[in-house]
């Protein structure tokens, strides 16, 4: 399902995995693997539009002219929970870079805090996808994503996997031209900006930390 610049998954392994995902009982080991299948399954979608480029190349019978991927692919997970969503991601685009970008959201505010941020030198020549599990006021993506515009990058992508319908709706607003990829649209936010039904916290749930 697509509406404005925002793309729901609805594929029945997709929506399978998302019953494990957001279920209190799913340990650690289990969520964080899900996780993994998760984004991995998503990146076919996601990367459906990337340009392609004509190569020559010889197969064992006759040269021929084959495609291959016409840019590279840099991958920037918001830290912590967005690391659980590269491996997937890797293995099926296994030469794409990685940028890091580490934020935490204030407890009191809800507001992005920045504290790390590393990526690789020619980023701006690259399609970018910006990952992070939970989309919840926007805050943080739409932090990366200007921070992402304002060094030259041009060709931006966000898959998350739980998207509050406050964060598509501003992400449209704000940023119509960013397509967000999401496995799960849920309608409300509690008054600590969790999404619900949502899965948690999920830094915590993919590291165990609480
Ligand atoms: C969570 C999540 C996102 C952010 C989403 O991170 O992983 O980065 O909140 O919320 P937003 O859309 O309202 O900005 P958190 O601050 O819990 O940090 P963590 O990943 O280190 O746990
Ligand atoms: N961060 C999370 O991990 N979960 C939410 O529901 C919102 C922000």
């Amino acid at each position: 399902m697509q509406v404005n610049n925002v793309f729901v998954f609805e594929h029945p392994l997709l929506q399978h995995k998302m019953h494990l995902l957001r279920d209190k009982n799913t340990p650690t080991k289990d969520f964080r693997e899900l996780v993994d299948e998760i984004a991995m399954l998503m990146t076919y979608e996601v990367t459906k539009d990337l340009p392609l480029k004509d190569i020559e190349i010889e197969t064992p019978l006759a040269k021929t002219t084959a495609k291959t991927l016409a840019r590279k692919v840099t991958l920037v997970p918001i830290l912590r929970a967005g690391l659980g969503m590269i491996p997937g991601i890797q293995r099926l685009i296994p030469n794409s870079r990685v940028g890091f970008l580490g934020m935490y959201r204030d407890h009191e505010t809800h507001q992005p805090v920045q504290y790390y941020c590393k990526m690789p030198d020619d980023i701006t020549e690259s399609t970018v996808i910006v990952l992070d599990p939970m989309f919840a006021t926007a805050g943080s993506a739409i932090m990366a994503i200007e921070y992402l515009k304002s060094i030259g990058c041009k060709d931006l992508l966000f898959g998350c996997i739980v998207a509050s319908r406050y964060a598509v709706d501003r992400i449209y607003r704000e940023h119509p031209d960013v397509k967000v990829f999401c496995a799960a649209l849920d309608e409300e936010l509690d008054e600590d900006c969790y999404i619900v039904p949502g899965l948690g916290d999920a830094g915590d749930r993919i590291y165990g930390t609480k």
